[in-house]
């Protein structure tokens, strides 16, 4: 079953999005083990490249306040269907997330789409490729 409340969490937070130049508002609700929920969304800026999604804030909140261990990751925005993160964040959830972590996508029509990080992010590159044994 989807976590409703993460996705309502994500859904609220969007609407705190600073998006002057795509007007494409995000927002995300990350959850800790202990059931702490951090929320993010987009930050845009005049540089484009320097805008950062809403569920990299979400993590970024979350890690910078010490927390390491997740268990669901809900992303809303006003998309025809879920909506899919992009290759960044998809990047950074998976230095962060274990394979089997449910991300719940979805949109303003109500779709829910869950996954999990190995299927939003199959065959990612990760810490251990760093080294070879
Ligand atoms: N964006 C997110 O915040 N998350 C996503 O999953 C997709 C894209 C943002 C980045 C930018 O501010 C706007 O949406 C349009 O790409």
């Amino acid at each position: 079953m989807p976590n409703k409340e993460l996705i309502e969490r994500a859904k609220q937070i969007r609407e705190k999005a600073y998006t002057p130049y795509s007007k494409f508002p995000v927002g995300a609700a990350l959850k800790t083990k202990s059931g702490v929920i951090y929320e993010g969304c987009n930050i845009e800026n005049a540089a484009y490249p320097v805008t950062c999604c809403a569920e990299r804030v979400a993590i970024f909140k979350a890690v910078s306040d010490g927390e390491r261990d997740f268990s669901e990751l809900a992303v809303v925005a006003d998309t025809t269907r879920p909506v899919p993160p992009c290759g960044s964040c998809r990047q950074v959830m998976s230095e962060f997330f274990p394979s089997d972590l449910t991300i719940y996508t979805s949109n303003l029509s109500g779709e829910i789409k869950s996954m999990t990080m190995e299927e939003l992010l199959p065959f990612s590159f990760n810490q251990s490729d760093l080294t070879k044994d």
